[in-house]
């Protein structure tokens, strides 16, 4: 057999001619978030005329779109697993379409009803034993690139090089395009007065020894500022972010006393500015695995503390929690939010917590509702939410009933809406409801 260099150098090519590999009627998967390999959506666009109904799903596309719009259709169907600011009008207007799905769910629509025969992705060069690393991705991507004919992928010095399942042999990737562009990444961000006071109440819910999970926005990193003051945390998450680095480096985040993985941090996507990519770069504590493992209902409640913070768009008094749509318009997507409140529910000590600013819009809307909107799409059923948290403060509503849920959620809403929201809950449940509007402020 031939070594892996001879096969890696004879495998080398242009865009162009990786694109050459992609079918009229293929199903395309591209990597997730910051894997895409940006290079080879841009030519597979360019090309558009040589394709019919090639169909393309992805996930979260922070490398942009390009294969969506007036004049694709005939060429690229759009699935999108997740919705963001690159592809929302698209499904609006028909031009694309959109999979509802639990995150540990994707893996296998991916491998047992998609049957992709191409992958797009990112990843390092190889290493001394010919393997390259997908980086900040093993999600759907690994197991896509397990079943799929063809895979492409762009080989990038920028790409970290992260533990776990990520590796890929040469000899399992069709084409190899190199490339030294900065990898896609988050910018660096300030966190906001308001993202502050949630992240300082949910701090209040978190203890030592606890196994966090972190969900996506800005409330995440401002949950890990406030947890400073903590020792031997843990990280079983979906995504990691820049916030964790801090932890890690004090000691703080070590995983001693995790059930699962102890002294890894664990995830099975990264979502970092390019210094945290820098920083995941061979380090031996961070760890990615398939979504359909660290997803896995199972596997979350497995690890005991753990505590699952997501955040939401709207939530109504009886605990209803919509997270990926706001009325019909498909905003986002559920992610693995359902995945993790679950788990974590299911933990032995597991604590869930939805997060969401009071307010929307400069104060002109309330997030808490009587009523979700309509078309709304709830991602947390009422019989699975617990905690809520608002930078107003903390409600607790497992085990109460749907009058004293209303209390506390009027409680935690943003000042200017609760004399409207305690009109509608006496109105719903027929009683006078006894809620210290005053406070907190
Ligand atoms: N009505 C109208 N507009 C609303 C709204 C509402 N109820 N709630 C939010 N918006 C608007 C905001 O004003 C903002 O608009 P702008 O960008 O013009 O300012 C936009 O929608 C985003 O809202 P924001 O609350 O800032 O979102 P975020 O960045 O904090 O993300 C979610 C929140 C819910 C979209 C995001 O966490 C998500 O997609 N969650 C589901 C997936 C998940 O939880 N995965 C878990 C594992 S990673």
């Amino acid at each position: 057999m031939a070594s892996w260099e001879t096969i890696y150098q004879s495998r080398v090519m242009s865009a162009k001619e990786a694109t050459t590999h992609i079918k009229s009627g293929d199903q395309v998967v591209v990597a997730h978030a910051l894997g895409a390999p940006v290079l080879v959506i841009d030519a597979l666009a360019k090309n558009k005329a040589n394709y019919r109904d090639v169909t393309i799903h992805h996930m979260l596309t922070f490398g942009g779109t390009p294969y969506v719009g007036e004049g694709m259709t005939p060429h690229f169907l759009h699935n999108s697993l997740f919705a963001g600011p690159t592809n929302r009008s698209a499904i609006e207007e028909g031009l694309a379409d959109f999979t509802p799905a639990h995150f540990s769910e994707i893996p296998g629509i991916i491998c047992r009803h998609i049957k992709p025969q191409v992958v797009l992705c990112q990843v390092s060069p190889p290493d001394q034993n010919g393997y390259v690393s997908l980086g900040l991705n093993s999600d759907y991507t690994m197991p896509a690139a397990k079943v799929a004919r063809t895979v492409i992928a762009e080989v990038n010095p920028k790409c970290p090089r992260v533990f776990g399942d990520t590796f890929l042999h040469v000899s399992e990737i069709e084409c190899f395009v190199e490339t030294d562009r900065d990898i896609v990444h988050l910018p660096q961000t300030e966190l906001t007065d308001v993202e502050k006071a949630i992240g300082r109440h949910c701090a209040e819910l978190i203890s030592d020894g606890d196994t966090l999970q972190l969900g996506i926005g800005a409330i995440p990193d401002s949950v890990l500022f406030f947890l400073k003051d903590k020792k031997d945390l843990g990280v079983h998450s979906e995504i990691v972010a820049d916030g964790v680095q801090y932890l890690v480096e004090q000691g703080i985040i070590n995983g001693s006393k995790k059930t699962r993985h102890p002294h890894k941090v664990v995830a099975t996507s990264i979502f970092g500015t390019a210094k945290f990519h820098r920083y995941v770069d061979n380090h031996p504590m961070f760890e990615l695995y398939p979504a359909n493992y660290t997803n896995d209902v199972r596997v979350i409640s497995a690890h005991d503390n753990m505590i699952a913070i997501n955040s939401c768009l709207q939530i109504d008094l009886a605990g209803q929690v919509c997270s990926d749509t706001i009325g019909t318009r498909q905003f986002s997507g559920i992610g693995g939010q359902a995945d993790f409140v679950r788990g974590a529910n299911l933990s032995a000590g597991g604590k869930s917590i939805i997060t969401c600013y009071s307010s929307a819009k400069n104060d002109t809307i309330s997030k808490i509702v009587p009523v979700l909107a309509e078309g709304a799409a709830v991602a947390t059923l009422r019989a699975d939410v617990d905690y809520v948290v608002t930078e107003y403060g903390i409600a607790q509503l497992k085990g109460r009933t749907l009058f004293d849920r209303a209390a506390q959620l009027i409680r935690i809403a943003h000042p200017k809406f609760r004399d409207g929201l305690l009109e509608a809950a006496e109105k719903r449940y027929k009683r006078k409801m006894t809620v210290n509007l005053s406070l907190p402020e």
